[in-house]
């Protein structure tokens, strides 16, 4: 395991750029999996990552869909999955994502995706400022209605594609 960034992240804006950066690295093959409260930045930071990889369609929350799969301009496919309601991590493995040929992006998969894959990229996100997931936004707030507030952002890497990869 190793911590390929930890880092304060200021407003909404800089979580879509942090989005980019860790695209710029994804390829083919590659599961990244977010943590952190509902309103913590997860699908901010995978709205930046799809723009940057040139996704078609709208990235938001996934809550009631499971899965989505957004083609890209940049080659993989972008899969964007919300991982809160499932129960049992084999409920992952039965959405049969083409998990080789694509991007997979996993919110709340942390103690899902273990056991599918070797090879994580593990972002982390806490609200810097001590508020709690109650007063967190809900998925379908205007963003702009959200005040900009400071998230501390780790990101680690696990398994062997992530071998001398940074950020
Ligand atoms: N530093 C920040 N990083 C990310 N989002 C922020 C930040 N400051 C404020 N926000 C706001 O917090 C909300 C995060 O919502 P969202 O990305 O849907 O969270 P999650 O998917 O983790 O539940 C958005 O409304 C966003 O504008
Ligand atoms: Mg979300």
């Amino acid at each position: 395991m190793t911590v390929l960034l930890d880092t304060t992240v200021a407003s909404t804006e800089e979580m879509g750029a942090l989005g980019a950066r860790l695209a710029a690295v994804l390829r083919a093959g590659d599961l990244v999996v977010l943590t952190g409260p509902l309103g913590a930045g997860k699908t901010t930071l995978t709205r930046g990552l799809g723009a940057a990889l040139g996704a078609r369609g709208q990235v938001s929350s996934p809550t009631f869909v499971l899965a989505r799969t957004h083609p890209t301009t940049s080659g993989p496919d972008l899969v964007h999955v919300d991982a809160y309601r499932l129960s049992d991590p084999v409920e992952l493995d039965d959405l049969d994502l083409d998990w080789d040929a694509s991007i997979v992006v996993v919110e709340w998969g942390r103690g899902f995706v273990e056991g599918i894959t070797d090879s994580v990229l593990d972002v982390e996100i806490v609200r810097a400022t001590g508020a709690d997931a109650t007063d967190a936004a809900p998925d379908d707030l205007d963003p702009d209605d959200v005040p900009d507030e400071p998230r501390r952002v780790v990101v680690t890497a696990t398994g062997p594609r992530w071998v001398g990869v940074t950020l």
